[in-house]
């Protein structure tokens, strides 16, 4: 083909920003383009953007404004922005940066090819509508080209919890789950291209309803079904809502092998006062018992969470219950931001400032939090794993994969293992992975 147009996408944000742009390259792959590393020998360049906290909007426009001499040199390039920011601001887009062709949200992506036909003839298009069908249906899935072993996999999109700080349900909109039979038909085709590990998304994967032929099917029931297509090793899920943590779901963590023991459980505050300004509905103490029926069913459970710092009114001793629930609890890893307030969402309203610099109790925090996760890495030395490899190592010969508890670990390895499940010794634990022996 002589034809072939030239895409560059950059990602922002979450994994399933990451699912997204894979899924749009595909279709986009369908009407002609490949993907290049390259920007600067781009026909279209995608920025697919995120705005869960503060100035994601304002780096979206300076890294506009440093695509204008691209566009000077190529007049014909066209620019996309895809994802949240995209959904929340529109039109703006356009009218603060006129070389913007395309903006689509994270509903119409199956609409893109369409979209880039119509900005190829001059149009400015935008879509940021919410259909009612599933998006990826449209999306075709091109010749069977190899996969990396572990891949993502939607299942469900958008929310319905609103935290009071959350941009979520307005950007990805309320809570969709795919049907099972799509899911399951398009984990079979990822395990047809070399695919060992498939990780569920969903921004509250665990509320996951989809249909099947004997009626609405839960998460736990998905995976269950997962776990019968042979050549799928692992399956992991992520982000969950405590609240939505079945019992089927906790059964399923003690009853399925292929169900990594791993969980990322966001609780946010450890404070039952600004949990409830939060509106997460749950308390400190209900989240707590929770981990301990999570852990009762899988013991060697890593534990993962999210956590934010300086809410609105958050007061020294609302910090300290944060604190007294990490040390009850013990995580693995976690993810822990200072407060960013979001316009649109209900805490951008309060004016209650909370009384201290959110850096110092990040820093508190996160000193902390690192304190847990080195020893939850460390404790795994003289231990032996299952690694999944996903590729080469820094050093010759060595292989980099994951193990069931998310770990990086490297150890030296044929690299005609790629892909397979393999057992190590752990030997060492250094900055960020874990050193192994293949056993
Ligand atoms: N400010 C700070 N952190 C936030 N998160 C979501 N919204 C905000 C916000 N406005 C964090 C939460 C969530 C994670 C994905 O991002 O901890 O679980
Ligand atoms: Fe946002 Fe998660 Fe709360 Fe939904 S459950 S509103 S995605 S923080």
């Amino acid at each position: 083909m002589t034809n072939v147009k030239k895409l560059f996408v950059k990602t922002y944000g979450c994994q399933m920003n990451v699912y997204d742009s894979e899924r749009m390259a595909t279709a986009m792959g369908a009407s002609g383009y490949e993907l290049t590393d390259a920007a600067d020998q781009a026909d279209m360049i995608l920025l697919n953007t995120c705005h869960i906290r503060e100035k994601a909007a304002e780096k979206i426009y300076s890294e506009l404004g440093r695509l204008k001499p691209l566009k000077t040199a190529n007049p014909d390039l066209k620019i996309g922005v895809a994802g949240c920011v995209a959904q929340a601001e529109g039109e703006e887009i356009m009218r603060r940066q006129p070389l913007v062709d395309i903006v689509v949200g994270p509903q119409a992506y199956h609409r893109l090819p369409a979209m880039a036909r119509q900005a190829d003839s001059g149009a400015k298009v935008i879509d940021t509508e919410f259909p009612a069908e599933d998006k990826f249906d449209y999306l075709p899935r091109g010749p069977k080209m190899k996969r990396a072993p572990a891949a993502f996999l939607t299942v469900q999109e958008g929310c319905d919890k609103f935290c009071a700080f959350c941009v979520v349900p307005y950007t990805r909109g309320a809570e969709v789950s795919r049907p099972a039979g799509r899911i399951l038909a398009e984990a079979r085709d990822l395990v047809e291209r070399g695919v060992a590990e498939i990780t569920l998304l969903g921004q509250n994967v665990n509320a996951y309803h989809g249909s099947a032929d004997d009626g609405d099917w839960t998460l736990a029931q998905l995976i269950r079904a997962l776990a019968k297509v042979d050549g799928l090793e692992r399956i992991r899920f992520t982000t969950s809502h405590p609240n939505d943590m079945s019992d089927d779901l906790i059964a399923a963590h003690g009853e399925v092998d292929k169900l990594m023991p791993y969980l990322h459980l966001p609780v946010q505050s450890g404070s039952d006062r600004i949990l409830k300004a939060m509106n997460r509905k749950h308390t400190a103490e209900s989240y707590l018992r929770l981990v301990e029926r999570i852990r009762a069913a899988r013991p060697d459970l890593l534990l993962s969470g999210d956590f934010i710092v300086g809410f609105p009114g958050e007061t020294e001793a609302d910090f300290n219950d944060t604190l007294a629930l990490v040390n009850e609890v013990n995580y693995g890893q976690a993810y822990s931001f200072k407060y960013s307030s979001r316009p649109g969402t209900p805490a951008a309203e309060k004016t209650e400032a909370s009384d201290v610099d959110k850096s110092d109790r990040l820093a508190r925090l996160q000193t902390l939090l690192t304190t847990q996760q080195k020893a939850a890495q460390d404790g795994m030395v003289g231990r032996d794993v299952k690694v999944l490899f996903e590729k080469t190592g820094r050093l010759d010969g060595q292989l980099v994969g994951k193990s069931e508890y998310l770990h990086a670990v490297f150890a030296n390895c044929d690299a005609a293992r790629i892909g397979e499940v393999v057992p190590v010794r752990i030997v060492k634990s250094v900055r960020n992975s874990l050193a192994g022996e293949v056993i």
